[in-house]
């Protein structure tokens, strides 16, 4: 019946309207909010999701697949490559055998935050 949909206009306005403000409060009010922040939180739980089940919450490796390779272990300063961004960010581009590739599975930027938590993670050992 009509008369039940009245307040739907008025509710999408609403929610219009809040979802500005989130955009436009959060740029005002937290201009100092830096995209590296941003980007390590994006990563953070991107790895959680899609890596931890190989390399531990913590990047050590210590899992079921992770532990039978060495270069599982994302915190120990040994990398395969040479330990840079880039490098991290090609291994997961293309993967390498049992490590999935995640080219076309993640964004070109989710790739790019998750390698950037890596780097971090490694840097910080896995320590919180
Ligand atoms: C199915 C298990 C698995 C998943 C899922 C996985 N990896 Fe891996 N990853 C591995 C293994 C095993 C290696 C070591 C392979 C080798 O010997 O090069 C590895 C290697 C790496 C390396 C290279 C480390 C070094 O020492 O050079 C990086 C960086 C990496 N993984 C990041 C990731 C990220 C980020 C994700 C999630 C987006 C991910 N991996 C998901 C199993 C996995």
């Amino acid at each position: 019946m009509p008369g039940s949909r009245r307040s739907h206009p008025i509710v999408s306005t609403g929610a219009a309207l809040v979802l500005l403000c989130a955009a436009a409060c959060r740029d005002n009010r937290l201009p100092e909010i830096d995209g590296s922040k941003r980007a390590l939180t994006a990563g953070k739980t991107l790895f959680e999701r899609k890596c931890a089940s190989c390399h531990a919450v913590n990047g050590d490796g210590r899992t079921m697949t992770g532990s039978r390779f060495p270069y599982a272990n994302l915190i120990d300063g040994k990398w395969r490559g040479d330990g840079s961004l880039a490098s991290i960010e090609q291994q997961i581009r293309k993967g390498r055998d049992p490590m999935p590739r995640f080219e076309g599975k993640l964004t070109d930027e989710e790739i790019r935050e998750t390698a950037a938590y890596v780097l971090d993670l490694a840097r910080r050992k896995g320590r919180k």
